[in-house]
């Protein structure tokens, strides 16, 4: 690792409670990437204006949502990996009917969460809990649709197979499941990009990305068909692009004349976006894709 790199930002092992250490003290400070919440990336299309981020990340919610095909008046949806529960407000929107839940492995969030939710109206049908995607108390075959956006890189294993063998278990026969999220593709990483990629899991407290042909084989080995693999790098960039000058914006308000203290976790949570282009297509292998499939 180079010496700059580690200076910036020492290592951080993953563990659980590094893990949830990074979300209680980074997590607030996603409000000023979203104002709703929405702790992911977001999608562009060409009719939409390229300035505003939280149309885009809104978007995003809107083209997993349309790739979960729910036919039902009342269909059965989880997130798996929830955040705050951005997308499900999202969903309930476009879905009153829907019976949405939403699981997450960090308590400040399901209790943010829950308060947004009040005070969204149309957010009566959604349920958050708290639990590991791995190992739900959920019963077997008992959800329409299943989504998991940029929370499968969490997932143990370059595969991801404990988190597809769970969506497999709650998918009822037909059920759909769909993952946006960044894989590493094509290509290999080596000597100082391996170095960032190393350092940009660290940050985020992420074991390892996925693999996504390691990820496509362990859908089909897990009995999952219509298997469909959309790179959209192209897509998410627009809102990438907006990395410097969120990252700008928040030194000087939240650092400078904020409040709170910063910590390592706070400081990785601003590393992190900023070391993704080095490693992320077309320089590197890295790249952002959504998966849908359907269970057998
Ligand atoms: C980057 S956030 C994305 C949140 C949300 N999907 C969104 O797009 O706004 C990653 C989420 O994955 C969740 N997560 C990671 N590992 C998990 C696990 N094993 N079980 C449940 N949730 C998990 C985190 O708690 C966090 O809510």
């Amino acid at each position: 690792m180079p010496a700059t790199l580690t200076a910036i930002a020492p290592k951080v092992e993953y563990t659980s409670d590094n893990f949830q250490r990074y979300y209680e003290e980074a997590g607030p400070d996603y409000a000023a990437w979203s104002p709703h919440f929405n702790m992911h990336f977001g999608f562009f299309r060409s009719c939409m204006n390229p300035f505003n981020r939280e149309a885009m990340l809104e978007q995003m919610n809107r083209e997993v949502l349309d790739r979960l095909q729910t036919s039902s008046d009342h269909p059965r949806i989880l997130d798996m990996g929830c955040g705050l529960g951005a997308t499900l407000r999202s969903f309930a929107r476009r879905l009153p009917t829907a019976d949405l839940h939403g699981i997450t492995l960090v308590h400040w969030q399901l209790e943010q969460g829950r308060l947004l939710n009040q005070s969204t109206p149309q957010s009566t049908n959604i349920t958050l809990n708290l639990g590991n995607y791995e190992h739900t108390a959920y019963p077997s075959e008992s959800f329409d649709a299943i989504c998991a956006i940029e929370s499968s890189c969490y997932s143990a294993g370059r595969s991801k197979s404990r988190l597809i063998r769970e969506a497999y278990r709650l998918l009822r026969p037909g059920g759909r499941f769909v993952v946006a999220d960044g894989f590493l593709g094509a290509g290999k990483l080596r000597g100082l990009q391996q170095s960032i990629y190393r350092k940009l899991c660290d940050c985020w407290v992420i074991e390892d990305l996925g693999e996504i042909h390691a990820f496509t084989r362990e859908l089909q080995r897990a009995g999952f068909t219509e298997i469909a693999i959309e790179q959209i790098q192209s897509r998410v960039t627009p809102s990438v692009l907006h990395v410097p000058w969120v990252t700008l914006k928040f030194l000087l308000t939240s650092v400078i004349f904020g409040q709170r203290k910063m910590t390592r976790a706070r400081w990785n949570n601003i590393l992190a976006p900023i070391l993704l282009p080095f490693v992320g297509h077309p320089i590197g292998p890295l790249a952002y894709y959504i998966v849908s499939a359907t269970r057998t």
